[in-house]
């Protein structure tokens, strides 16, 4: 059984696209693998939230991860900074990272243009607190999309050269478990690409909004002025509303909506009725998990102290043996 590892950034609500990306591939995991979980608290440290921004957006992912089936039961799922381990061992491989590859990284790159009057210290080693967050467990495989996959190499060359140095083979290398090519993008709703937050707030169904709101989302989808040729080639804002539905709605009812496409005889305000009501069944349940995990503290908590208890516990053992092999002895000695 794959011992798997991923964080979750803190960061916005959860869309139809994270759910079909993301989501679904740790739904999945989680039934077939070892799987730890975690909320990256710290990490979003390195670009200065307030202290209320930040547990609101740690309640707020929790919960809509918690929602959408994520299950304590089946994974370790923790907050970060409840493994304090990860700190010492954070410590520990930043003094063997080095200045030029942490300054040569991507998406250190990126934020520093970003955020030019804080280029923090945190940001710089963004990616050497990832890699104890996985080394931490010893994992073999990290879901990630393709954003990631400089950061889990960084991840591999810290454990080749901590196994080098220490002439010890202790930490594995781990490897992407890509999930990005073989799942479905989904499609936004304002005829350009993916769905996406940072788009704009009427790109994404986000699964916990008004379902209302959701709807006149939908009914607001750009479209175009109809087809006036028998099996014309579809727009790419139709197109879009196609494969949205082909993910929510039953095949048949594409299946005709394609057939009066093709017939120039569709009208879009029935399609996108029928798109909005396939897509509010298939989130209602989410939705009003969501507002009952909201107001649910108690489990809350709970879920958090189960997953810390088993993170720490796995924590724990691998840092007693790197503190053992980099020189860190028990007495007697
Ligand atoms: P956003 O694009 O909204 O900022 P994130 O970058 O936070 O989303 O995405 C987190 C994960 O959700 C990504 O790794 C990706 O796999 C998945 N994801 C995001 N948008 C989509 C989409 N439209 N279709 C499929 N997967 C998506
Ligand atoms: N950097 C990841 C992201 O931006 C989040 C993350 C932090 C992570 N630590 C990790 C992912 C460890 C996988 C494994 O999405």
């Amino acid at each position: 059984m794959d011992r798997i590892v991923s964080g979750i950034r803190p960061t916005g609500n959860l869309h139809l696209g994270n759910y079909f990306g993301a989501v679904k591939s740790f739904l999945r995991l989680q039934e077939e693998h070892d799987c730890f979980f975690f909320i990256a608290d710290y990490h979003s440290l390195t670009t200065h939230p307030s202290p209320d921004d930040l547990a609101g957006s740690v309640k707020n992912v929790l919960v809509e991860y918690l929602a959408c089936g994520l299950d304590p039961e089946k994974a370790v799922i923790y907050l970060q900074s409840d493994v304090p381990q990860v700190a010492e061992l954070y410590l520990l491989l930043n003094m063997n990272a080095y200045m030029g590859e942490l300054q040569r990284v991507a998406s250190f790159k990126e934020k520093a243009r970003k955020q030019p009057d804080n280029v923090n210290a945190g940001l710089l080693t963004y990616p050497v607190l990832m890699a104890a967050d996985i080394l931490l467990h010893k994992a073999g495989k990290v879901p990630v999309g393709k954003d990631q996959e400089q950061h889990l190499e960084m991840t591999r060359n810290f454990a080749k050269r901590f196994n080098h140095i220490y002439k010890t083979n202790f930490f594995p290398e781990p490897v992407a478990y890509n999930f990005g090519h073989q799942l479905v993008k989904v499609p936004g709703l304002d005829g350009t690409g993916k769905m996406g937050k940072s788009e704009n707030n009427n790109n994404a169904i986000f699964l916990g909004e008004d379902l209302k709101k959701t709807r006149k989302k939908i009914m607001r989808a750009l479209t175009d002025a109809g087809p006036t040729r028998e099996n014309q080639e579809k727009p790419q804002e139709i197109k879009n509303l196609f494969n949205l539905m082909s993910i929510v709605s039953p095949q048949p009812v594409v299946a005709a909506f394609e057939e009066q496409y093709n017939q120039c005889t569709i009208r879009y305000g029935e399609m996108k009725k029928r798109l909005a009501e396939d897509v509010i069944t298939f989130i209602e349940p989410i939705y009003e998990k969501i507002h009952t995990l909201h107001n649910n503290n108690q489990y809350l908590e709970d879920v958090m102290k189960e997953g810390a208890r088993k993170a720490r516990e796995s924590a724990q053992q691998t840092i007693e043996e790197v503190r053992e092999i980099t020189g860190f002895k028990k007495f007697p000695r």
